[in-house]
């Protein structure tokens, strides 16, 4: 299974999951209890509670933000930065075996 790692905020931690194929990395990171990822509307890109930023190397990897994710970017709790994502909408492939996500401060204003 692909491996992802998130990682805190702050860098004090490092959580590295094997997700199955077709799961988002939101709901990887909520079934797994990784804190700092919320995930409230349950990945209809319309909460931006499970904002993170991608490793800036690995962005090709991604297709680009569909209209909806990419107007709820607008309204995240941290800064959206040309890495921003919602993890909800990033789907786990082989393809994104090893991507790494930092979380941001907080996912609430
Ligand atoms: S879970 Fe709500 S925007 Fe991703």
């Amino acid at each position: 299974m692909p491996k992802i790692t998130y990682v805190a905020a702050d860098r004090s931690t490092e959580t590295t999951l094997d997700l199955p194929q077709g799961t988002s990395i939101m709901r990887g990171a909520v079934s797994n209890d990784v804190a700092g990822i919320v995930g409230q509307c349950g990945g209809y890109a319309q909460c931006g509670s499970c904002h993170v930023y991608v490793e800036p190397s690995a962005l090709d990897k991604l297709d680009a933000p569909e209209s909806e994710e990419d107007e709820m970017l607008d309204f995240t709790a941290c800064t959206r930065e040309p890495n921003s994502r919602l993890s909800c909408q990033l789907t786990v492939t082989d393809a994104l075996d090893g991507l790494i996500v930092r979380l941001p401060e907080r996912q609430y204003r």
